[in-house]
């Protein structure tokens, strides 16, 4: 099999746009232990491969699969050490499917390169990764002489093994240690023209390291894998995607496993670009679901450079799934609800004809509303401008961290609890409460923007925009300004986070 890996570098001559395709794969993956952790790991890499041949057929250049996507979370029914796999340095650009010996700890390994190098397709994967080391020799190798982290891979076209991250921010997950590798490893360069930063494995979002750090570094398209856990209402999943991908102006490619038991899903692929249409799901009843997008970036704000690359296989404008959305049932759904009896917050009242209402908290945290409510018999409920800086604590307490923010949630009284309850509850067709704008003084930089429906649906980025404005040092105001007719709305947040701040 011959493939060529040379990149051909040229100078950026006239168009600063590369265009590519990418494709993200939610799924529930398989997890029985009666024919043990190798059979769990192969039909899982079965799974990945049919669907990336699809992927590929509608032009994916790369493709992001699930954390845990290979394993699956049911890591308690065998032996987790049969799940695990060894993973060649990035820097050795070992292709796998070239070797001809294997063990059980390469085995998927090799098997996912020889499907990238087949398909010509980018994987992206997260794994259990397996590294030995010797107690007599290394201070802090556990006796057992092995340690486990959690780790996304990226195999490139030809099926060489070209990135690791190895997840620095666990989330409640025993027998795991946290990577503490540097961010520029979690870096690669497609031939297609587009450096991308892998990170983000589900909590690391909530974080600088690796994703932020390699952002501002100039990287401007992200592969994210994830189990992420719906929270309201500020982070169910496409929720906070859509607010980082928009709040950083970058293109993020997120694949999350489907349990809608332990309230996950949700996955997607989020233009930076303002006013393009998101492509994703968030479908309760979706089980496997592939998504193919095609996305732009601006190569002369990022870190790409460009590289020649015939290209037949790009989609037709409109062919996509851009802005598939499917309704969730919102009687089935599973959420963690924040405590919100912190927070601040003015119960916003009728008004015939536009209005402001403000409310401030701690650290100069200042948030304005701008709306008309001429109020509806036909309708129940009330809004709340809510206004939070500090602390908050998130896997039962285990974590804290400090947000700033600034949202305007739907709420079924006027008790702050009450807000965004939305389980059971059937989602209004119209509302009169309407939304001019959301805007907030904050004290740190990181501010992220989302604008949700009762429904749980996203609203189209052509229905409002963002805008984050410095004023000094160390206070800029952000704003959302919402242009269009949305249909009642269920959050919309300016979410802040104050990455120093956070108890270590
Ligand atoms: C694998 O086996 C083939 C055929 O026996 C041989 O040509 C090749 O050199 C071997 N590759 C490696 C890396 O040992
Ligand atoms: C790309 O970024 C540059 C520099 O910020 C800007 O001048 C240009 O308009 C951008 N191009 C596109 C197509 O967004
Ligand atoms: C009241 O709400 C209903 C739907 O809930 C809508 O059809 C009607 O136009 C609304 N009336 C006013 C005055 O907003
Ligand atoms: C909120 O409104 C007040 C009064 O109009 C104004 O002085 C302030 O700048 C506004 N703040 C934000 C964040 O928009």
């Amino acid at each position: 099999m011959l493939c060529v890996r040379l990149l051909l570098l040229a100078a950026a001559v006239g168009a600063d746009e590369v265009r590519y395709t990418g494709a993200v794969l939610e799924h529930e993956p398989y997890s029985s232990w009666e024919s043990g952790g190798l059979a769990i790991l192969q039909e899982n890499a079965r799974i990945f491969l049919e669907h990336a041949a699809l992927a590929r057929q509608q032009g994916a250049d790369i493709m992001v699969f699930p954390e845990y996507g290979l394993t699956s979370t049911n890591l308690e029914g065998g032996d987790v050490l049969s799940l695990a796999q060894v993973v060649p340095h990035p820097a050795d650009q070992v292709v796998l499917c070239f070797l001809n010996q294997t063990s059980s700890h390469t085995q998927v390994l090799r098997e996912l390169s020889c499907g990238a190098a087949q398909l010509k397709l980018y994987l992206v994967v997260d794994l259990i990764e397996l590294v030995h080391c010797s107690p007599n020799q290394i201070l802090d190798c556990p006796d057992v002489g092995y340690y486990l982290y959690n780790t996304q891979v990226v195999l490139d076209h030809c099926g060489a093994l070209v990135a690791r991250y190895r997840k620095k921010h666990l989330f409640l997950e025993p027998g795991f240690i946290p990577g503490d590798e540097s961010d520029a490893t979690a870096v690669f360069t497609t031939d297609f023209g587009v450096t991308f930063t892998l990170q983000q494995i589900c909590f690391d979002i909530m974080y600088e390291s690796p994703g932020l750090a390699n952002v501002e570094g100039g990287v401007r398209d992200v592969a994210m894998s994830t189990a992420w856990i719906d929270e309201l209402p500020f982070l169910t999943a496409p929720q906070m995607f859509r607010a980082w991908s928009a709040g950083l102006g970058v293109n993020l490619l997120v694949a999350n496993y489907h349990n809608t038991a332990k309230g996950m899903l949700g996955s997607g692929l989020f233009p930076g670009a303002p006013r393009q249409l998101s492509s994703y799901t968030y479908d309760h009843n979706g089980g496997i679901t592939l998504l193919v997008a095609s996305l732009t970036t601006n190569t002369s704000t990022g870190h790409t450079t460009r590289v020649s690359r015939p290209r037949k296989d790009l989609l037709e404008d409109g062919k996509q799934h851009e802005g598939a959305q499917q309704k969730p049932q919102l009687q089935d759904m599973v959420f963690i609800h924040e405590d919100l009896s912190r927070y601040n917050h003015l119960l916003l009242e009728e008004a015939a004809s536009s209005v402001t209402a403000s409310l401030c908290h701690n650290d100069g945290l200042c948030c304005n509303v701008s709306y008309t409510f001429p109020g509806n018999t036909s309708m129940t409920g009330h809004y709340m401008l809510l206004a939070y800086s500090g602390l908050v604590e998130k896997g039962g307490g285990v974590y804290s961290m400090y947000i700033q923010v600034c949202s305007v949630v739907f709420c079924l009284s006027d008790e702050v609890n009450s807000c965004a309850r939305v389980e059971g509850e059937d989602p209004p067709l119209a509302s009169s409460f309407l939304l001019q704008e959301v805007s907030g003084m904050f004290g740190t930089l990181h501010v992220f923007p989302s604008v949700m429906r009762r429904d749980l649906t996203l609203v189209s980025e052509h229905l409002w925009d963002f805008n984050s404005i410095p004023l000094s040092r160390d206070q800029r105001k952000t704003v959302i300004h919402v242009t269009g007719e949305t249909g009642p709305l269920l959050s919309v947040t300016l979410m802040g986070r104050w990455y120093q701040r956070d108890l270590v």
